[in-house]
C-alpha cells in the first residue's frame, strides 16, 4: 500500500536523495523537476504544499528524478534555459547557456550605442543564446552566428524560428571565423569559445562532463585558448576600424589572455564576474595617446 505522497513529502524526500548524491542544487532541481511533471509554476507547489499527488503524477516526476540522479542535467530535462530574460531551448549534443555568458552580452552591449547600425559576428554560437541576446537588445543590427557543429546550427535555427528572429540572425556553418572571411566592417566580434583545458575538463562535475558535448567544452592548445588565439589571428581583417573583439574566457586565464594582445589588437580590458571573477576579454585596436600624430 502506498503512503500518500504530498507534495511537501516528495520535494523533501528528493532534496534529501540529490543532497546524497551531491548534486548542489537538491532542493532546486526537486522543485523545478516537480514543477514540470505537474506542467505547473514553483510558486504554485508552494500554495499547495499539502497536496497529496495522484499515482501517474507521481510516476511521471519519479522518472524525471531518475534522470536527475543520473546527473542529467536539469536544462536538459526541461528542454529549456533562461539567457538574458529568454527562454533557450536546449538539448543534447548544444551547451547548455551558463548565466556567466550574460556578461559577455552585456559587455558587448555598452559598447554599442541603442540604434547602432553594421553586423555583429557571434562565433561559437551553440544554441544561439548570444546572438539571440544581442539581437533582442540592438533591433537596429544584423547578427551572423557561426559553429562548427550541426547539432548546434539545428538548435540554434529552432530557436530563431520560435522567437522569429530568422530574419536579424543569420546562421553560417563553419570553423571559427571561415564563414565570414567574406565580411567587412564588422562592428564587433563576440563569442564564447570552448576555454577548458584538458587537465580541468577531467575535474569537471558528471553533470558536464558526461552530458555536454566535449567539443562545446574543451579549448584547443595546452592553455585552452587555441581557438581564441586562431580568432584574435582573423578578425582584423573583417573588423571596423573602431570595431571591437569580445571573448568569455576561464576564471584563471587573465593573464594568458592578455598575452594574446597583438600589434594591430590589443586586450583592452578583462572585465570580472559576479563573483569577481576574470570572464570577459575585450580586444580593440590600439589607439593610446603614444599612437596619435606619431
Ligand atoms: C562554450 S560553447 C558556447 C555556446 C554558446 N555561445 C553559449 O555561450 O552557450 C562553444 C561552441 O563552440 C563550438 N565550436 C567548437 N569548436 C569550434 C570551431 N572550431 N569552430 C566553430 N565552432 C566551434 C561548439 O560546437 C559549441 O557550440
Amino acid at each position: 500500500v502506498s503512503e500518500t505522497q504530498t507534495i511537501r513529502a516528495l520535494l523533501q524526500k528528493t532534496r534529501e536523495w540529490f543532497a546524497k548524491k551531491g548534486i548542489e542544487s537538491a532542493r532546486l532541481d526537486a522543485e523545478l523537476l516537480l514543477a514540470h511533471a505537474l506542467t505547473e509554476t514553483r510558486l504554485k507547489l508552494y500554495l499547495d504544499l499539502d497536496r497529496p499527488l495522484k499515482d501517474d503524477e507521481v510516476a511521471r516526476y519519479r522518472e524525471l528524478v531518475k534522470r536527475r540522479g543520473a546527473y542529467e542535467p536539469v536544462a536538459y530535462i526541461l528542454g529549456t534555459r533562461e539567457f538574458f530574460g529568454t527562454e533557450i531551448a536546449v538539448g543534447p549534443g548544444v551547451l547548455i547557456p551558463r548565466p556567466e555568458t550574460e556578461h559577455l552580452v552585456e559587455e558587448v552591449l555598452a559598447r554599442l550605442p541603442e540604434g547602432a547600425e553594421g553586423t555583429i559576428v557571434d562565433v561559437c554560437t551553440g544554441s544561439g543564446c548570444v546572438a539571440i541576446a544581442l539581437a533582442r537588445a540592438r533591433p537596429s543590427m544584423h547578427v551572423i552566428a557561426t559553429d562548427l557543429s550541426d547539432d548546434a546550427i539545428a538548435r540554434a535555427r529552432a530557436n530563431l524560428e520560435r522567437l522569429a528572429l530568422g530574419d536579424r540572425v543569420t546562421l553560417r556553418s563553419g570553423d571559427l571565423l571561415e564563414p565570414v572571411r567574406d565580411l567587412r566592417s564588422v562592428r564587433a566580434i563576440v563569442g564564447n569559445p570552448p576555454y577548458v583545458t584538458r587537465e580541468a575538463y577531467a575535474t569537471l562535475m558528471p553533470d558536464v562532463r558526461d552530458h555536454e558535448p566535449e567539443r562545446a567544452l574543451v579549448g584547443e592548445d595546452a592553455d585552452g585558448l587555441g581557438h581564441h588565439r586562431r580568432i584574435l589571428a582573423d578578425a582584423r581583417a573583417i573588423l571596423d576600424a573602431n570595431g571591437f573583439v569580445a571573448l568569455e574566457i576561464g576564471a584563471d586565464q587573465e593573464d594568458a589572455v592578455r598575452e594574446l594582445s597583438r600589434p594591430d589588437l590589443s586586450c583592452s580590458e578583462v572585465v570580472k564576474d559576479l563573483s569577481g571573477l576574470p570572464r570577459v576579454a575585450v580586444f580593440s585596436r590600439d589607439t593610446t595617446p603614444t599612437d596619435v600624430g606619431a
